[in-house]
């Protein structure tokens, strides 16, 4: 079994770069099957989740090239195959390819897809646009099948903001015939890189970024070249490190704009922050003061930072609270939070924080992700040693976390034990 050990109470200083978006970039792999020939997409981060998607290309047939941090796809020789349950449940982004093979042979049968377990996480949204578009969904022992003889554009309203089924009905309309809209559409950056990417393959989609997207089908999408936005999500979690530990650390390649949530709470509490056009630097400060967040869609606090912020929270002055809007069960990571020293107690959807406590090492599990990313920030600014088991979690979205710390000054190796 593999796991992260740290040595905590390093100061972080130097830069950190910050990656390509894993959350576009998982969605931009299975778009690229829309067009007729070659697709290079840069910046594309190296992690597991990444991997698994370009696994599910190659097991259709597609052509992917990695160099370096690019990938290259050719999707000429694209079959629509069943795609298998291991491979499907690698990952939850891998019902994009429900939208995209959809989109491109009006037939798909997947099944249901993996992901953290962080709550119930239907996708009715998703199914509900396939329908509009007007295809059929049936489900049968764990499998969508989900078939149309032609795809037409659709007025489709979402009755939440779910970005997961915005760009999956995205992914279906851009070779519908006529308009689609749709409404109370999620307005995340990576709705924006997906739309761009798939304009720039010759589709006709404006408002992203807005509640209201519109789509005019085109009849085909040919290739292109793209670029992934940086991770607003990697780079919130560094900073929060950084509000933490930095000494002038340095997070770079960062759009500022997409966590203007975070950086605005650690003004309000008090962190030094200098916010450059592609960058920011951090320092650790003495007294902070508590505050309270609540998780909401973009522009809001994003729920993704909700538990790397918590630690954070153990470090202020007084009573703190995160109000968790988006899931019904992201808390799984405050009770190894507790074992470590923290005083937290759990009122139905909000954590009650309480603060100055300091943090001990000890052995914890990382539960999803950003619990993984919660308790990487843990064991940086606890004393002693901890142990996080369950890596798999972390390394599915941060490329490169160990070198990345490593080389800002913290004490942080995977070991097999
Ligand atoms: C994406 C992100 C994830 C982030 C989340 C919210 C990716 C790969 N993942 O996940 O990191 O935490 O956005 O910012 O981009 N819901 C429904 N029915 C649906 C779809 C969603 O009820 O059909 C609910 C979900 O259960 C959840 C909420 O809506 O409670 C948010 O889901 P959604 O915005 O779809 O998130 P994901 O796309 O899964």
């Amino acid at each position: 079994m593999k796991v992260l050990e740290i040595q905590g109470g390093r100061e972080l200083k130097g830069t950190i770069r910050i990656s390509g978006a894993k959350n576009s970039s998982v969605a931009l792999i299975p778009a690229a099957i829309l067009a007729e020939d070659d697709v290079t997409i840069c910046n594309i981060p190296e992690v597991t989740d990444t991997d698994a998607l370009s696994e599910i290309l190659e097991f259709l047939g597609a052509e992917v090239k990695r160099a370096s941090e690019s990938i290259v796809i050719n999707p000429k020789n694209i079959e629509n195959k069943e795609i298998p349950e291991v491979l499907s449940k690698k990952l939850r982004a891998s019902y994009y390819f429900m939208g995209s093979l959809l989109g491109k042979f009006k037939h798909v049968e997947m099944y249901f897809p993996g992901g953290c377990s962080i709550g119930s996480r239907p996708i009715d949204l998703h199914l509900k646009g396939f329908t509009a578009l007007g295809a059929t969904v049936n489900v049968e022992n764990d499998k969508y099948v989900v078939d149309a003889q032609e795809l037409k554009g659709a007025n489709i309203y979402l009755d939440f903001a779910s970005v997961g089924a915005t760009i999956n009905i995205m992914l279906a309309a851009v070779k519908a015939k006529g308009i689609t809209t749709i409404d109370n559409a999620a307005k995340e950056p990576e709705i924006v890189n997906v739309a761009t990417f798939l304009n720039n393959m010759g589709a006709k989609i404006t408002g992203a970024g807005t509640s209201r997207i519109k789509i005019v089908g085109v009849k085909e999408l040919k290739g292109c070249f793209h670029e992934v936005i940086p991770d607003r999500i990697e780079a919130g979690t560094y900073t929060i490190a950084g509000a933490l530990l930095g000494n002038y650390l340095k997070i770079d390649n960062i759009i500022p704009e997409h966590i203007e949530a975070l950086t605005s709470k650690l003004i309000e509490m008090g962190v030094e922050l200098e916010i450059g056009d592609d960058y920011l630097i951090i320092n650790k400060g003495n007294k902070y003061k508590s505050v309270n967040i609540q998780t909401r869609v973009f522009p809001g606090f994003p729920t993704d930072l909700q538990q790397p912020f918590t630690v954070l929270m153990t470090m202020c002055n007084g009573k703190s609270t995160i109000e968790e809007t988006i899931y019904e069960n992201r808390f799984m990571h405050i009770p190894y939070l507790i074992k470590m020293g923290a005083n937290i107690t759990i009122e139905n959807k909000k954590a009650i924080i309480k603060g100055p406590t300091p943090l001990v090492g000890c052995e914890v599990e990382a539960t999803d992700l950003r619990a993984g990313a919660c308790l990487v920030i843990a064991g940086l600014v606890a004393s002693g040693t901890t142990i996080i088991s369950n890596i798999e979690h972390i390394l599915r979205g941060y490329e490169n976390i160990v070198e990345k710390l490593n080389d800002v000054g913290a004490k942080i190796e995977i070991k097999e034990i």
